[in-house]
């Protein structure tokens, strides 16, 4: 058996936890590799191991059968290993080209051959059907051409075994499509691939094999043309898990928002929602379906005060909050859990407890007279990393080193804490595993039953379907329909998605 990677009894700690406990991974050339895990369970931390970027306490490397020490980023390229991370690690302000050959410029009498570079970047982008614009700045391109940076990065340092971290929950179900070919492809020419993924879906669709950790430690590794996504799902989380969420039937009752003749343009000034009408009552669940760039990203930020509307209006419970700074929109009781976590969920390097606050850090109990009073903030922040299980070594810990998914748990909690009218919800299980995403929809089912507005934003069709009491769909910067899930298929949706079927919007 020819094994092109072998992590034997790998050991890591970090201060108050032990990530990776023991944990063998062992992956065959050609294969692709599943890692799968809960939320925490020490994935990432296991390929950062493999990548380099840390050492491992306990174990040991082999790469195709001869132990290494894999001391940085570096020697891992020249071993040919290559990393895909679950957060980007490229420059905005530089363009496609620069980033990937960043650190590995070719040279032609001292100075940067920027030419070459090009023609090669072409070339990999040809051969593995990677579409990239090679001279657009990375701030300019979407997130599925970024991770096409990401990997043409990796290709171009020669990588032979490459490593997704999470490459999917950040990809509209069409681009998912693309990179599962664009896998496919690797694998033909020859490369082996690591899949972390909470899509078991995606597992039983592309993976060969697939290694299960939980909680720091090897559960095993199972062939996927013999395993299931029950079984898959209750080795990781070590309990059998219910896959659609149970809910009585909705009792809405006076309307919380009311979005009227609503236009709002881009950054580049195009009209990205054009006369939107949109209403969500107390006590329902709006499901916002759609394909992404049909304007569902600027409707939310109009919403919330990060971009400006053009005109029309914005009402919450009567009154206009058109326009309001975010804090305003906040105060007025709307909650917003974002698609982008990083740019305006989380100050990373604060400690996760004073991210617990983050809304609420100015208002008592956790100041008085301005000065902020630490006890009460961290007594709040432990009851709710306790309540939505937010695996993190202490309250103190800064936000930066907790998993994704616990990052995500974590802002979730502190919004749906605040009791707000309205909860705006985009794209809220987005890295969470299966367990943590059963248990964030009961979450919104539940403030949903105390009376609570919601709109659900997902690019998710079965999250959609199962969690909303309405679904509006957006198709070229308005609503052209509104549904029931009890009387419509997901195939009727991707139609009326596709804006190839219109149906008169309006009715409640
Ligand atoms: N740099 C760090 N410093 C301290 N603790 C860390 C650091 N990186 C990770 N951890 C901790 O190690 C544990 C494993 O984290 P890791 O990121 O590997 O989880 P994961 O399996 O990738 O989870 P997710 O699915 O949420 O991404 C977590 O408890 C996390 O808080
Ligand atoms: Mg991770």
């Amino acid at each position: 058996m020819s094994y092109v990677i072998e992590m034997l009894n790998i050991r890591k700690e970090f201060p108050g936890i032990v990530a990776n406990d023991n944990i063998t991974l062992q992956v065959k050339q050609g294969e692709i590799h599943a890692l799968l895990g809960e939320n925490g369970a020490g994935k990432s931390t296991l390929m950062n191991v493999l990548f380099g970027l840390y050492q491992p306490e306990k174990g040991e490397i082999k790469v195709r059968g001869e132990s290494v020490k894999i001391t940085d980023p570096n020697v891992a390229n020249r071993l040919g290993i290559g990393m895909v991370h679950q957060h980007f690690m490229l420059v905005d302000t530089f363009t496609v080209t620069e980033n990937i050959i960043l650190g590995s410029e070719p040279r032609k009498k001292g100075t940067v051959d920027i030419k070459k570079a090009e023609k090669e970047v072409e070339r990999l982008s040809q051969l593995y059907g990677l579409r990239v614009d090679p001279k657009a700045k990375i701030r300019d391109i979407s997130v599925g051409m970024q991770q096409r940076v990401e990997i043409l990065k990796t290709l171009y340092r020669g990588a032979e075994i490459l490593i997704f971290d999470e490459p999917t929950a950040v990809l509209t179900p069409q681009e998912i499509k693309e990179l599962i070919e664009i896998m496919r492809v690797l694998i033909r020419e020859g490369k082996s691939i690591i899949l972390i993924t909470h899509k078991l879906k995606e597992i039983m669709q592309v993976c060969d094999r697939c290694t299960v950790i939980r909680k720091g430690e090897g559960i095993g590794t199972v062939n996927v043309p013999d395993t299931n996504p029950n079984e898959l799902a209750s080795l990781m989380v070590g309990r059998e898990v219910t896959f659609s969420t149970e809910k009585q039937p909705a009792q809405p009752k006076e309307v919380t928002l009311a979005i009227q003749d609503l236009n709002v343009k881009d950054a580049r000034h195009v009209d990205m929602v054009k006369g939107l009408n949109l209403k969500v009552n107390a006590g329902e669940i709006v499901g916002l379906a759609g394909v992404d760039g049909n304007g569902q990203s600027e409707l939310i930020e109009a919403i919330t005060g990060l971009r400006k509307v053009d005109s029309g209006e914005v009402m919450l419970n009567g009154k206009s909050i058109t326009n309001l700074t975010p804090r305003k929109v906040t105060e007025a009781g709307i909650s917003h859990i974002p698609q982008d976590r990083h740019r305006f969920g989380l100050v990373l390097d604060f400690p996760i407890g004073e991210n617990m606050v983050l809304q609420t850090y100015h208002h008592e109990p956790f100041s008085k007279k301005g000065v902020l009073r630490y006890k009460e903030i961290y007594n709040k922040a432990k009851a709710l990393i306790e309540e939505y299980d937010v695996r993190t070594p202490s309250v103190y810990t800064k936000a930066r080193a907790l998993s994704g998914g616990n990052q995500q748990k974590a802002i979730i909690g502190r919004e749906v804490d605040r009791s707000p009218d309205l909860i705006i919800a985009a794209q809220p299980t987005r890295g969470l595993d299966v367990g943590a995403i059963e248990f964030i929809h009961k979450k919104l089912i539940e403030e949903r039953d105390k009376g609570r507005a919601v709109l659900l934003l997902s690019f998710e069709l079965d999250e959609i379907m199962n969690l909303s009491d309405r679904i509006a769909v957006m198709f070229g910067g308005s609503i052209v329909a509104e549904v029931k899930p009890e009387d419509t298929t997901e195939q009727e949706l991707g139609l009326l998605m596709a804006g190839s079927k219109q149906q008169k919007a309006g009715g409640q």
